[in-house]
């Protein structure tokens, strides 16, 4: 637990063991780079859009996938609730940057070796979007989830891996930030409460909303 300073002198804190918040870990241009090509993929294979949840409801958050396909609650190669399309590849230059995350996140150059995510949701929060608590728990792989943000400024809730409730800590996330939770923090319940409309930079390429991306590691074959 505690803060301790990063090379380029942001802020890191360890929220609860695993769990890294590095503040403006990005640079604007890889935040561009990020914006650009998740606007890419908004548009297809498989088009972003509201997940309709099992009992008939649909998520506030629009997301998109890359790698694997998940819906309510598992993954696959196809997009089978949007358009059947298979989702596009998960590109090597964002397995590298989950590495570098994770050198970062823990201090460790060695954190990042044999960390192959192979899946991120790409969610996007507009308006009144918000994410309620949740573990990711589809993926059958205890490595980290790296979380990294773009946009509007929003309150991440980080749990504890046994209840949905408290306790918890907030954190504000801005754009920049890299969140990672591996280890003993691995399963625990997060989720997105509030966004702050209007608070993010449009030199990102975002004139609006949050762009939340989460690379996982699926522990799946095929
Ligand atoms: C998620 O839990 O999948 C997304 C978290 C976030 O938007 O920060
Ligand atoms: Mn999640």
């Amino acid at each position: 637990m505690g803060t301790a300073v990063t090379a380029d002198g942001a802020g890191r804190r360890e929220l609860a063991p695993g769990a890294v918040h590095v503040p403006g870990w990005l640079t604007m241009a890889q935040q561009q780079e990020l914006v650009a090509a998740c606007r890419g993929w908004a548009r297809g294979p498989a088009p972003i859009r509201h997940t309709k949840l099992p009992r008939g409801g649909v998520m506030s958050v629009q997301t998109v996938c890359i790698g694997w396909h998940w819906q309510p609650y598992a993954y696959t190669r196809t997009a089978d609730d949007v358009n059947g399309a298979r989702v596009a590849p998960f590109p090597h230059w964002m397995v590298e940057l989950g590495r570098r995350a994770l050198v970062d996140a823990y201090q460790d150059e060695t954190a990042g070796d044999g960390y192959t995510p192979d899946t991120a949701l790409i969610n996007f929060y507009d308006g009144q979007a918000k994410l309620g608590m949740h573990q990711d728990k589809e993926e059958r792989s205890g490595a980290p989830v790296v979380s990294l943000s773009i946009g509007d400024t929003c309150v991440f809730r980080f749990g504890n891996t046994e209840t949905r409730s408290k306790p918890y800590t907030d954190v504000e996330l801005v754009s920049g930030d890299l969140f990672v939770f591996g280890g003993a923090s691995r399963f625990a319940y997060h989720g997105v409460p509030k966004v702050y409309p209007g608070t993010g930079d449009p030199a990102t390429g975002l004139a609006g909303g949050r762009l939340n991306i989460t690379m996982r590691a699926t522990g799946l074959n095929g």
